[in-house]
């Protein structure tokens, strides 16, 4: 009897250890990933005023995909360029944990994001949620990862050369897919505490869309020094210098600001890459359309080819949107080798309305009309059925592996005394 248990014990071992030299990721099915999308959307409304998640998680799912070129569920909490992110993880931390056997840590990580973007658009340009794939493998099992080589991009940069030229090497961009991604910072904030850099770049910041590409390219910009408990970092803020040029003490409280590189995407600077502030006798001022005559102190910045990008995005929300979600499903599955065909996730809507505007009378309905008619659809509901039932087996043999798992690791134990 004894001896029995011993061998099926073995065969067990056995068994998993080849499974998991395999080592394919699980992948998430539809059923998962409309489980999780409610979940994320529900936490997203309960914290709305008090932690600011659909920004943090589209933020999280930038960072998960730098370094090593690929989104991989390990953020390197060393690096001060993620200061901010751990409340975000902590929260996406908790889905996982219910989710393990279910879903990679690289994929919530990106669904985060996906569902975050859609969730914060307006009726009038959803986030397509229709191109999210699954299949990312995770870098570790804890999520911890050192990795001396992911390298953000700067804040400093001066032109949208310098912007491309990241954005094309880490996620394959080009020039008017890197203006379009960056149009997520209409979502969020800077926050002294985590970056040195304070302020919002729009008015809503809890809203993903265009209004980024009127702060950069239509208002008028000065660049400021912000203070000494600010490690004297740059930014551009609305209010003029009262004399002299550039170079003034900012940090105005609450109010909007830009990173040079913010406005680098539409304007050219020459700037001292370390410390933020002009080269001698280069100050400017970003003057955009809604442009006062330019001062004497401070010469407008030339206009780069992203400029006209941005006066399109501002126009154009729609536009932006779409050129926006290419750009992001390009990011999240940079480099991935093994990612399924997209999954086509039904929402479900969040406790609280999003912040959106009425469509105005006489439009056609939006994305969400049709998919809720999509939900009649017989074939549809039949299969969705079918993939519940297929759902639950794969539920209960992922149970089982779980607790095979647990008898293989005592063994393990046993075997070392
Ligand atoms: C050249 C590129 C970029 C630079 C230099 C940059 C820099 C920054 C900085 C300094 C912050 C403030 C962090 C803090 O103080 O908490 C920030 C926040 C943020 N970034 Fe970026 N970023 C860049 C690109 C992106 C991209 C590509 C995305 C997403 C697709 C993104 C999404 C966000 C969001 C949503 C926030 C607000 C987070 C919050 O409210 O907690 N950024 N970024
Ligand atoms: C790709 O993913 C599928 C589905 O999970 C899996 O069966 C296959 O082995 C994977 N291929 C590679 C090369 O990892």
């Amino acid at each position: 009897m004894v001896y029995l248990k011993t061998v099926v014990l073995l065969a067990v071992i056995a068994v998993y250890q080849i499974s998991s030299q395999n080592n394919v990721p699980i992948r998430a099915s539809k059923e998962t990933l409309e489980k999780i999308d409610g979940e994320l959307r529900n936490k997203i409304a309960e914290e709305r005023g008090n932690l600011r998640l659909a920004a943090g998680f589209v933020r999280l799912s930038f960072h998960d995909c730098v370094g090593e070129g690929r989104c991989d569920g390990c953020i390197d909490s060393g690096n001060p360029d993620n200061n901010g992110l751990q409340r975000y993880i902590d929260v996406l931390s908790g889905v996982y944990n219910d989710h393990k056997d279910e879903i990679t840590r690289a994929d919530l990580f990106a669904f985060a994001g996906v569902v975050a973007a859609n969730e914060a658009s307006r009726e009038d340009a959803q986030f397509d949620m229709s191109h999210f794939k699954v299949g990312r493998a995770d870098c570790s099992s804890d999520g911890q990862e050192n990795d001396p080589n992911e390298h953000f991009p700067g804040n400093n940069m001066q032109n949208l050369g310098e912007v491309t030229k990241f954005f094309n090497a880490a996620f394959g961009l080009n020039e008017q897919e890197s203006v379009a991604l960056m149009g997520a910072h209409s979502l969020g904030r800077m926050e002294t505490r985590n970056s040195g850099y304070e302020g919002p770049w729009v008015n809503n910041i809890e809203r993903l869309d265009s209004a980024y590409y009127q702060e950069v390219a239509e208002r008028r910009w000065f660049l400021k020094v912000m203070p000494e408990s600010n490690g004297q970092k740059h930014q551009w803020e609305r209010r003029g210098p009262t004399g002299g040029s550039g170079n003034r003490e900012g940090g105005n409280p609450g109010a909007k600001a830009l990173l040079s590189t913010d406005g680098a995407i539409a304007f050219n600077m020459h700037l001292n890459q370390e410390s933020g502030a002009f080269l001698d006798n280069q100050e400017c001022s970003m003057c955009g359309v809604a442009n006062n005559p330019p001062r004497r102190e401070a010469e407008c910045c030339e206009k780069n080819s992203g400029y006209n990008i941005c006066r399109e995005y501002s126009a154009n929300n729609p536009q932006w949107m779409n050129d926006f979600a290419g750009a992001f499903y390009k990011m999240i599955d940079s480099q991935q080798t093994n990612l399924s065909s997209p999954v086509s996730v039904t929402t479900t809507d969040a406790t609280t309305p999003r912040p959106t505007k009425a469509p105005k009378p006489g439009r056609k309905p939006g994305k969400k009309g049709k998919k809720g008619k999509k939900r009649q659809d017989f074939f549809h509901t039949k299969k969705s059925h079918n993939d519940a039932k297929s759902n639950r087996i794969r539920h209960r043999i992922q149970k089982l592996m779980k607790e095979l798992r647990e008898v293989s690791d005592q063994v393990k134990k046993m075997k070392n005394y």
